[in-house]
C-alpha cells in the first residue's frame, strides 16, 4: 500500500509517500519562507496563494522522487486543522480533489498529532504512557499520551508560542524570517549568564505556557541596552533569551513528568531543530532515567511525511477509511 500525504497548515508546501511499513519513498518540502521573510512572520493571505502555486508541482515531485504515479497510490492522507483558514483549504480541496477522481480513501489528519507522531516514525517502540512537548512557530503544548491515539492537551500557551517569541524578537533586531534559526546560530558565540531574564510563572499550578512576557522582558531589556547587531553584547544577549526560552519549556516539562510519571519524553515542532532545546531536553530525559525521542531535524519543521504515517497508522489501526468530500479545515484545535 502507498499513501500519498498533504501538508499545508501553515507556509510550508509539502507531500510526501509513504508506504504500509512506514518507509519514506518521499518527502519534498517548499518552504515560503523568502515571501514572508519581508514581513517578519507569516502573511496568512500571501501563504495561501503560494500554496495554490505550488501544491501541484510538490505533489508532482514527490510521486516522481517515489517513482511512482498517481495510479500507484492507494489512499490520500491530508492535514485539517488547526493551522491558517485558506492555507488549510488549498491542501485540502486538493486532496479531496485527488481521491475523488481516483476513488480512493481520504484520510483526515490533526497537524498537531501528526508532529507528535513524527517520533514514532523514527521510534516505533517509544513506551507508554509518555509526554510530548509541541513546540512550533503556532503551538507550544504538552500532551500526556496514555497509548496510541489517546493523547490529553495537559498544558498549552496562554498567549506567544515559543517560536513566535524567538520569530518576533529576531524581528525586531531585523534578523530576519524565521527567527529561531538566526538566533540558534548566533547565540552559540554568546554568554548565556550575561543578561539573566526571570521565567514566567503560573500562580495556579498549572502547566501552561507563557512567552509573552518574556518577550516583552527581551524586548524592554533590547531598548535599555540600546541591543544592536553592533553591540558588543549582541551575542550574549540572544544566547541568554534563548537560555531562557529553553529553561521555560523545561520548567513544565519537569512539572508534567513529576504528576505524570511518564516511560518516555517526545520532544517536536519546528523549534525541536534548536540544538540547544534538543541538548537540555535529552540532558532532563536522562536525569529523570527517561528515555527521550527527538525526531530528525528535518521531521521536526512542517512536513508531509508526518501526515502520512499517522494515516498509515490510523489505517493500520481502525481500517479503511471512507472517500469523505463533506471533511472541512479547522483553523483551531
Ligand atoms: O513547526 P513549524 O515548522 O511551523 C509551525 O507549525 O509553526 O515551526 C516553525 C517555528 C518558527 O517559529 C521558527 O523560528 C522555529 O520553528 N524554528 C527554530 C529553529 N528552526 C525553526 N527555532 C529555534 N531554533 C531552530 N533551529
Ligand atoms: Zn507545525
Amino acid at each position: 500500500m502507498n499513501i500519498l500525504g498533504i501538508e499545508t497548515s501553515c507556509d510550508e508546501t509539502s507531500a510526501a509517500v509513504l508506504n504500509s511499513s512506514l518507509e519514506i519513498l518521499s518527502n519534498v518540502v517548499l518552504s515560503q519562507d523568502e515571501i514572508h521573510a519581508p514581513y517578519g512572520g507569516v502573511v496568512p493571505e500571501l501563504a495561501s496563494r503560494q500554496h495554490i502555486r505550488s501544491i501541484g508541482y510538490v505533489v508532482n515531485e514527490s510521486l516522481r522522487r517515489a517513482g511512482l504515479a498517481v495510479r500507484d497510490i492507494d489512499a490520500f492522507a491530508v492535514t485539517q486543522g488547526p493551522g491558517l483558514i485558506g492555507s488549510l483549504l488549498v491542501g485540502l480541496s486538493f486532496a479531496k480533489g485527488l481521491a475523488f477522481y481516483f476513488k480512493k480513501p481520504l484520510i483526515p489528519v490533526d497537524h498537531l498529532e501528526a508532529h507528535i507522531h513524527s517520533a514514532f516514525l523514527e521510534n516505533k517502540d517509544i513506551p507508554f504512557p509518555c509526554l510530548a512537548l509541541l513546540v512550533s512557530g503556532g503551538h507550544t503544548s504538552l500532551f500526556f499520551l496514555e497509548k496510541k491515539f489517546q493523547s490529553r492537551l495537559i498544558g498549552r500557551t496562554r498567549d506567544d508560542a515559543a517560536g513566535e517569541a524567538l520569530d518576533k524578537v529576531a524581528k525586531y533586531l531585523d534578523l530576519g524570517y524565521p527567527g529561531g534559526p538566526v538566533i540558534e546560530q548566533k547565540a552559540e558565540k554568546g554568554n548565556a549568564r550575561k543578561f539573566p531574564f526571570a521565567l514566567p510563572r503560573m500562580t495556579d499550578q498549572s502547566m501552561d505556557f507563557s512567552f509573552s512576557g518574556l518577550k516583552t522582558a527581551a524586548l524592554r531589556t533590547i531598548k535599555r541596552n540600546r541591543i544592536t547587531r553592533e553591540h558588543p553584547s549582541f551575542y550574549d544577549f540572544l544566547a541568554s533569551f534563548q537560555n531562557a526560552v529553553v529553561r521555560a519549556l523545561l520548567v513544565n516539562v519537569d512539572l508534567a513528568a513529576k504528576r505524570f510519571s511518564p516511560h518516555a519524553l517526545i520532544l517536536c515542532g519546528g523549534v525541536a531543530r534548536n540544538k540547544k532545546l534538543r541538548r537540555d531536553f535529552s540532558a532532563f530525559a536522562r536525569e529523570k532515567k527517561c528515555p527521550d525521542f527527538i525526531p530528525s531535524p528535518e521531521l521536526c519543521t512542517d512536513n508531509a511525511a508526518m501526515v502520512a504515517a499517522l494515516a498509515v497508522e490510523k489505517i493500520n489501526t481502525f481500517g479503511d477509511f471512507p472517500l469523505s468530500l463533506d471533511l472541512n479545515a479547522y483553523p483551531r484545535m
